[in-house]
């Protein structure tokens, strides 16, 4: 059994690319090893968000997580704000992160070039703090997104200077977790890449959007003019709505549409029609949960309590050694 700590990202909310993307194994990977599922409230404080957004934003997709599964009785689930250890030993291996290295953080560059106005301090140790997020439950495996890969190699980069420094064995390296084939590529609906957020919002499909809504967008999703000889080979767009009816059809739904497709006989249409009724009978039963959800505060507080009483226990052992460590 492995310790593993995954941060959430608290801006917006859950759409199909992050269920089957990354939910779905958090589920199965809270029943294999021990958990640590957190909403990372203080790295969304880089953009200046007003704080009653903030709150609101962090609030829905903790209780989006938990309608997809995320089971506070088997991982620990807690937001980053409430565990006061890991903003101490944030401050504590930033006397060990060196500017040099900072700035050459893709993720960073990208953000000086994004916004040049607000090129703030935590933006520049963003990594450290995601460091000190893992490092608090001395975790061994990250889920992280290939975006993401880089700060664990900081992470280990931090680890490896902190024990050699120290002369000790404290802090194991973090490695990304591998879902091998279990990782799937969802495709968004603008006929090319996978499935995320773009402008105008029509490439995703978000779990709590309106049916209506949904229905609309998979009507406009991109396609191509039609085969146009038998078995002529499946253009992108097409091979993108192939795939969602994979998702969340039953098998003979896509056999059928991938036939129809190979006679020509195809009716882009009617595939739209047929993934739009899929989806939706797909998101009710998850729907229904989020509302369930959602309306109960009492639940969503007695979540957030005990998640952060569970994950402080950790916490609060390796802050005191660190401590002592460093010289306290
Ligand atoms: N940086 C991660 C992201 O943008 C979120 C995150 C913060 C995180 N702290 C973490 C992920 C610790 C894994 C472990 O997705």
């Amino acid at each position: 059994m492995e310790i593993v700590v995954s941060g959430i990202r608290s801006t917006g909310q859950l759409h199909l690319g992050n269920y089957f993307g990354a939910v779905k194994n958090f589920v199965r990977m809270q029943q294999e090893h021990q958990c640590y599922f957190f909403i990372a409230n203080y790295h969304a404080l880089t953009t200046h968000p007003n704080p009653q957004d903030l709150r609101a934003s962090v609030r829905q997709v903790l209780v989006e997580y938990l309608a997809c599964g995320i089971n506070p009785e088997q991982a620990m689930v807690y937001l980053q704000s409430d565990i006061r250890e890991i903003p101490e030993l944030y401050m504590l291996l930033n006397m060990h992160a060196y500017l040099g290295e900072l700035e050459k953080v893709a993720s960073f560059k990208d953000k000086v070039r994004k916004q040049p106005n607000n090129v703030n301090a935590g933006l520049l140790t963003y990594p450290v703090l995601m460091t000190a997020d893992v490092l608090i439950h001395k975790a061994t495996k990250v889920p992280v997104g290939k975006d993401q890969e880089q700060h664990l190699e900081m992470a280990r980069n931090f680890v490896n200077r902190f024990n050699h420094f120290y002369g000790v064995d404290v802090f194991p390296e973090p490695y990304p977790f591998n879902f091998g084939e279990a990782l799937v590529k969802v495709p968004g609906l603008d006929g090319s890449g996978k499935m995320g957020k773009s402008e105008g919002g029509g490439n995703a499909i978000y779990l709590s959007e309106d049916p209506a809504s949904i229905h609309k967008k998979i009507m406009r999703a991109v396609t191509d003019t039609g085969p146009t000889e038998p078995n002529s080979p499946v253009s992108e767009p097409i091979a993108n709505l192939f795939s969602l009816l994979k998702l969340v059809s039953p098998p003979d739904t896509l056999v059928h549409y991938e036939a129809a497709y190979a006679d020509c006989s195809i009716r882009y249409g009617d595939l739209k029609k047929q993934l739009s009724a899929d989806v939706l009978s797909f998101l009710a039963p998850l729907q229904e949960r989020i509302k369930e959800i959602d309306s109960n505060e009492a639940y969503i507080q007695k979540v957030m309590r005990e998640g952060a009483e569970k994950a402080s226990i950790s916490a609060a052992a390796t802050l005191k050694e660190v401590r002592q460590i460093m010289g306290f």
